[in-house]
Formats: C-alpha cells, structure tokens, sequence
C-alpha cells in the first residue's frame, strides 16, 4: 500500500498521512469485509431515513439508493472486488459511493458514526448467520437421534467416574449428548431476541442533533426496536459476549462427546468404529488407525474458549462509550463461529458414518456387578429398607469377588439367602443387564420405551 492514496474518512483534521505500517495496524478491513452486505443494507435504511425526515434530498437518496444496490450486486457477481487497503467496510462503501457520485456519496453519513454503524453491521449480520448455525446444531441432532434410535436396544456399561456403574442403552447415552445441544441451540436463540434492537442512529455516542427516525430506521432494517441508550449502543457488547459464551459451551459438548469417542475407538474398549473416511493412519506405526477429527474437535474447544476469554478481557477495562479496543470483538467471534459451525459438521459426518460393536459393549456390562443397585432395589420391592438392601448386596458382591464370580447371576439361591431371607428364585429375572435397562422406565430413565419416547419429545422440540 502506499500511503500518499490511503483514503480516509478522517483526513480533514489530521495533516499528515498516516504512517503505512500504523494505518494497516489499525486497518480492520481484512476481517470486517465479511460485513459488507450488512453494510449497505445499514445504509440503503439510513439514507431513506434521512430523506424522509428532509436532512437529504430525494434525488441524492434515490441516486445513493440506486448506487448501493449497484454495488452490493457487482460485490456479489465479483465485478467489484473490495479493496483491502481500505480502513474498514464502512469506509470502503462510503469511498465507493463517493467516487461514483461525488457529493452525495458524501452524504449518506450525516447523522451516525461509524460507532453505530459497525454495531448494526454487526447485529445485522449475527441476525442472518446465527439461524444458519442453530441449522447446524439441529442437524448435528438429528444424526444423533437417528443412531439413538437404532441403538435404542443396545446395552453398554454407563459410567460414573469413568469405572462401570450401571447398564444403559447407546441409545440413551446418545440422548443424552443431544439434550446438550438443544441447549445451546436455545442459547444461540436467546442472545438473538436480545440483540434485535437496532443501535443506528446513536451517532458517536449521544445521539443525533438532526431530526433522525430511529423508529423507522429499526423497523426498517427488521429490528424489534431501537436500543434504549445512545451510549450503550456504542459501548455495549453483550450480544459478542453471550455469542461466544454459547460457542463455547457448544464447543465443551462436542468435545465431551469427542472424548468418548476417543475413548470408545480404542482397542481397549473397541465401542465405536469409526469409518476409513474419518479416520487417519500414521506416518510410522502401519497398523494405526486414529480418532484425529474427534482429537481435532476437542482441541478447537480450548481456541473457542479463548476467544471468550479474548472477549471478556478486550471488554473489562473500557470507559464508556467506544474504544478502538473493540474492533478486536469481531475477529474473535467470527473465529468461534465458523469454528463451531465447522465442528457441527464433521462432527455430524462423523457420528453419521460411525458403527458401533454393539456385543463388545453387551459384554463390557458383564463381570463388573453392574447388577448390584437391581439386586438391591429388588429387596426394596420386597419392603426391606434401602440401606439394608444396599448392604446385603454389597456383601453379595464380596462373596462373589472372594469366590471368583464375575456377577450376582452366578451365586446360588442359598449362597444368596445368606445374606438376605428375601432373595427368591425370581431374583434372576432382574439380574441381567437388559432387565436392568428395560426396569428404568421413570422419566428419563433408559429403558428402551423410554429412551424412544426422549427421542420423539426432543425431535419434536427441537424443530
Ligand atoms: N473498525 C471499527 C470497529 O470495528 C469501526 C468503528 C471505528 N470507530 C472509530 N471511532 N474509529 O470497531
């Protein structure tokens, strides 16, 4: 770039050219392009504004109207490439206005500032792409749900402290994953209504002295309202915040669910194949076969987490109303949310893509008493109380290990009897890990019914 043809929207006040090296240190184009179309759609609603409230006269309006149009189509067609060595997008426009209409390029900007002009481009654009990521999320689900479905019936150990606990369905575990995903998609959905206010208008920092419609402006640019506070428009960033707060725990959910994966692929466990296709080999080892798109989803969790961070740090020490410290917002939100919006979707081909060894996880609940709580809830059904139960089944499970048995199934009746009068020969029916499952029936629960009746509940939701 050179720096005697930098075009500035601050020239007048400064006499000397910005040094080269400064003013692309402080340049945000490469990374505020992407809100171009926001950007004329922002100012094709201003300048009718301002027509109509008689600060600009019709036929500038319509010229500027004509031309903004012209330029976000020859944009779109790629007749008209944006110039980076331009400041930012704000500039780049309002300069190409200009050179195509000379003074009534120059007058699209009378009653706002870039402050609130970079706050709606940004709204704007959240306004169109976060739905487009809330699509991902539901698709990410749906896969999830689908395998829920086929594996309804499947049995593998449940965990808690990463050791055996109790049988469960993949089809409930894998509920449970999507439960944490219609969260985050409601999360996204909230911060949304919450940032449908339209800060344009609100000048630098404490509104217009010209007769501006802020009413007209919000409404025409499709927000709900606008924002209440000139000052808070131009300070405020809470809409970032939140944003990057629900990637960041949408990315945590995908890299809890990685980590199974991780866990499930390997050869000690061998829960999970996971297809050639999303799968890596090794440069030296030939027989190796890694997880890496699963390692790679965990991994990005801690940069969206940073980024949060990188957020909440730019913002803490602010005086109020703008600070260039804020340009930093944009760069790092749009990291996290192409950063998720990239993760639902390997993710999803994934999973999709993915078998499951559905007897190596049958046969991982046997051998480790996961029978244990059923043996004691069968002396419950029997009016003995919980503690007792508890107890008379630990003892069992004692017995078994001092005897070298790998389950509750393989003591005998009386062997049984001596630790409570109340098991009966029935005790059997509740002892194997598909009647452990199947007697989860309570809300929630991972009965095979009930995991189904989940899957509908959260189809239907989740729409
Ligand atoms: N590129 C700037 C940003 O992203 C636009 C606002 C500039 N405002 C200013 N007073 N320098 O925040």
């Amino acid at each position: 770039m050179d720096e005697t043809t930098v075009q500035v929207l601050w020239g007048g006040r400064l006499v000397e050219k910005p040094e080269t090296q400064a003013f692309a240190f402080q340049a945000s184009i490469a990374v505020d392009n992407r809100l171009a179309q926001d950007d004329i759609q922002g100012s094709r609603v201003h300048a009718a504004m301002l027509e109509k409230q008689g600060v600009i006269p019709p036929d500038t309006a319509a010229a500027l109207d004509k031309e903004l149009l012209a330029i976000a189509e020859e944009l779109e067609n790629g007749s008209l490439h944006i110039d980076l060595s331009a400041e930012d997008i704000h500039s780049f426009i309002e300069g190409e206005l200009t050179k195509r209409l000379g003074d009534a390029g120059r007058m699209v900007h009378a009653g706002r500032s870039r402050n609130d002009q970079v706050a709606v481009d940004f709204r704007l654009y959240l306004k169109r792409t976060i739905p487009v990521l809330c699509g991902e999320i539901q698709e990410a689900v749906a896969v999830i749900l689908d395998k829920a479905a086929y594996y309804a019936e499947a049995v593998m150990p449940g965990y808690t402290h990463l050791q055996r606990a109790q049988p469960v369905t993949l089809g409930y575990h894998l509920v449970a994953w999507a439960c944490g995903l219609k969260r985050d998609r409601a999360r996204f959905l909230d911060a949304l209504d919450r940032l449908d206010e339209c800060p344009l208008g609100a000048g630098a920092l404490a509104g217009s002295g010209l007769p501006l419609d802020r009413v007209v402006t919000a409404k025409n640019l499709g927000f709900k309202r606008p924002t209440l506070n000139a000052m808070d428009s131009v300070a405020d960033r809470d809409f970032v915040l939140e944003l990057a707060s629900a990637v960041a725990i949408t990315q945590t959910h995908l890299s809890r669910f990685c980590e199974d994966i991780v866990i499930w692929s390997s050869e000690e466990f061998k829960f999970i194949e996971l297809s050639e296709m999303w799968s890596t080999g090794s440069s030296i080892m030939p027989q190796k076969k890694n997880p890496d798109f699963a390692e790679l989803i965990r991994g990005k969790a801690g940069r969206t987490t940073g980024n949060l961070v990188t957020l909440l740090t730019v913002v803490k020490g602010l005086p109020y109303a703008y600070n260039k410290d804020l340009q930093e917002d944009k760069e790092a939100l749009f990291d996290s949310l192409d950063t998720a919006a990239l993760c639902l979707r390997i993710f999803r081909g994934m999973l999709g893509a993915a078998a499951f060894n559905t007897e190596r996880m049958a046969d991982a609940c046997n051998g480790g008493f996961l029978e244990a709580t059923d043996a004691a809830d069968y002396l419950v059904r029997k009016r003995l109380p919980f503690r007792k139960a508890h107890e008379a089944a630990a003892l069992v499970v004692r017995d078994c290990i001092e005897a070298g048995q790998r389950s509750i199934a393989e003591r005998t009746l009386e062997q049984l009897k001596e630790r409570s009068p109340l098991f009966d020969a029935d005790v059997y029916d509740v002892l194997t890990p598909f009647a452990c499952v199947r007697a989860r029936r309570t809300h929630g629960g991972t009965s095979p019914d009930e995991v189904r009746r989940q899957i509908a509940e959260l189809s239907e939701t989740i729409d």
